[in-house]
């Protein structure tokens, strides 16, 4: 299996306030691994370090091999990442078309090569929605375009961040039916979630970050049977 990401040795935060503390990891083509931990535990800032959007202090992210740290976001995108940030980001007041498009690496090459397309095959409800203002759909159609943004790069590695945060039972059945859709695809994901359950039940790996640092990391299956995770987490 050949290594997409890779993190090593990271720090970052803001300001002069440290969040992460050497972290560690990596994720393999076509694998979706999931970050888990609590409120506060750093998971939002490691996605933002590695889309460029914060600089890290010490530490290396290789993306295929090439150090991609310190460059900035939009190069970042250009060589394949995507990052869809929690709550989703949208541009309220575009239509949802835009939206897709805003997330498209050049608006006329989606234009041309039909990604909106698939990402209306992906989601049928933005198709139905695409002419209505992102701000007036609800919140399962909201974080379904922010996936769908995310996937109108056409990113080799998609970052999701907290895709099922405020959202009830059934969308969150709705949306993680779609990651499976994308996974199945060959598409590789790294997942930041608090919603443990459906985290593990998807991710080939996880990894478990608290107060900025890894401490336990296993395939789904190995976390779900731990006893941290078990005490800690899912309340058993
Ligand atoms: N812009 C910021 N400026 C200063 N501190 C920040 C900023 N954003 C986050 N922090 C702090 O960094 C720490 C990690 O925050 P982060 O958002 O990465 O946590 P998280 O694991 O994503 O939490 P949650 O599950 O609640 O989304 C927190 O202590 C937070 O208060
Ligand atoms: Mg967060």
């Amino acid at each position: 299996m050949s290594e997409i990401l890779r993190v090593e040795g990271l720090h970052a935060g803001y300001g002069k306030v440290p969040v992460l503390r050497d972290v560690s990891f990596h994720v393999n083509e076509g694998e979706v691994v999931a970050i888990i931990g609590p409120n506060g535990a750093g998971k939002t800032t490691l996605l933002k370090t590695i889309s460029g959007l914060i600089r890290p202090t010490a530490g290396k992210i290789l993306f295929e091999g090439q150090e991609i740290d310190g460059q900035p976001p939009h190069r970042i995108t250009r060589i394949g990442l995507a990052h869809v940030p929690e709550g989703g980001r949208l541009f309220p007041n575009m239509s949802v078309r835009e939206n897709l498009l805003m997330g498209a690496y050049s608006r006329r090459e989606a234009l041309r090569t039909g990604v909106l397309e698939e990402v209306y095959e992906m989601f049928p409800v933005l198709r139905e929605r695409s002419r209505q203002m992102a701000r007036t759909l609800s919140g399962g159609e909201k974080q379904m375009l922010a996936i769908g943004r995310g996937l109108a790069s056409r990113p080799r590695f998609l970052m999701l961040d907290e895709p099922s945060l405020g959202l009830a039972p059934k969308l969150v059945d709705a949306i993680y039916g779609r990651l499976q859709m994308l996974r199945e695809r060959g598409l590789t994901v790294l997942l930041v979630e608090q919603n443990i359950h459906y985290a593990l039940e998807l991710a080939d790996r996880g990894y478990v970050l608290e107060n900025g640092r890894i401490v336990l990391e296993g395939t789904g299956e190995e976390l779900a049977r731990s006893e941290h995770i078990k005490k800690h987490y899912l309340g058993l």
